[in-house]
C-alpha cells in the first residue's frame, strides 16, 4: 500500500521533450486544482521544453545526458538518487521516453506513475497513434498507469477515450489526444494529492475499495 499523505504532495517531473504535460500540471495548480509543490524536474535532455517551462515557473531542474554514463542502469541510478534527494513523494513521468531499469525504478513502485498515448493494454512502446490509424480502430485514448518493471506495463489508474474521424491522420489525432492528456493527467495527480488512491496487491484502490476497470475521464471528471 503506498500512502501519499502530506500536503502539499512533493511532485518530481520527469520530461524528455516539449512539457505540454507538464505545463498542464503547472497551469492546474496554479489555478488551485492541485495540491502539489513541484521539487524537481528532470530530463535526460538538456534542452527539453520541460525544463525551460520549470526554470520560468522557478521549480529547480536537472539535466543529466545518458551519454556520460556507462550504461543504462549507471544513468538511471544517478537519476533516481537526485529523484530521492529532492524529497519527491511522488515522481511523473509526462512524456519522459527512456525505458527504466528495474531495479533503479523498485523503490518507487505505487509511488510513480505515467501517461502514455493509447488505450493500455493496446499499443505499448511507440507510434501510438500510427498504430490505432494502421489497425483501423473506432477509438483512440489515453492512460495513466503507475510504473512497473514492465514498459507500459502497470496497472493502468484512468483513461481518457476520443473516436476516431475518417479523416484523422498521426498529426490531428495526437494533437486531439494531447488536449485530453492535458486534463488527464492533472485530475490523476490531484486524486493522489488527495490521498484517494493507492497501488495495492498489483491493483488499484480508489477510497479504499479496487477498480475493476480503469477509471474513465467523462464530463470533465473522472468516474468508475
Ligand atoms: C505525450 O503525448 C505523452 O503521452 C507521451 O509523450 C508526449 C509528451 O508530450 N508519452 C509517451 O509516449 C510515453 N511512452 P509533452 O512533452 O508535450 O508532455
Amino acid at each position: 500500500m503506498s500512502e501519499l499523505p502530506s500536503s502539499p504532495l512533493r511532485i518530481a517531473v520527469l520530461a524528455s521533450g516539449r512539457g505540454s504535460n507538464f505545463a498542464a500540471l503547472l497551469e492546474a495548480r496554479a489555478r488551485g486544482a492541485l495540491p502539489v509543490e513541484f521539487v524537481l524536474v528532470g530530463s535526460d535532455k538538456a534542452d527539453a521544453g520541460a525544463l525551460a517551462l520549470a526554470r520560468d515557473a522557478g521549480v529547480p531542474t536537472l539535466a543529466l545526458s545518458p551519454h556520460d554514463y556507462p550504461d543504462r542502469a549507471a544513468f538511471d541510478h544517478a537519476l533516481f538518487e537526485r529523484v530521492g534527494q529532492s524529497g519527491a513523494e511522488l515522481l511523473v513521468l509526462a512524456g519522459f521516453m527512456r525505458i527504466i531499469d528495474g531495479a533503479a525504478l523498485a523503490p518507487w513502485v505505487g509511488r510513480m506513475i505515467n501517461i502514455h498515448p493509447s488505450l493500455l493494454p493496446r499499443y505499448r512502446g511507440l507510434h501510438t497513434h500510427r498504430r490505432a490509424l494502421a489497425a483501423g480502430d473506432a477509438e483512440h485514448g489515453a492512460s495513466v498507469h503507475y510504473v512497473t518493471a514492465e514498459l507500459d506495463g502497470g496497472p493502468v489508474i484512468a483513461q481518457a477515450r476520443i473516436a476516431i474521424a475518417p479523416d484523422d491522420d498521426e498529426q490531428t489525432l495526437a494533437a486531439r489526444l494531447l488536449a485530453h492528456e492535458h486534463r488527464l493527467l492533472p485530475a490523476v495527480v490531484s486524486h493522489i494529492a488527495q490521498g484517494r488512491l493507492a497501488l495495492r496487491d498489483g491493483r488499484v484502490w480508489l477510497d479504499g475499495v479496487p477498480l475493476d476497470a480503469p477509471l474513465q475521464w467523462c464530463d470533465h471528471a473522472l468516474t468508475r
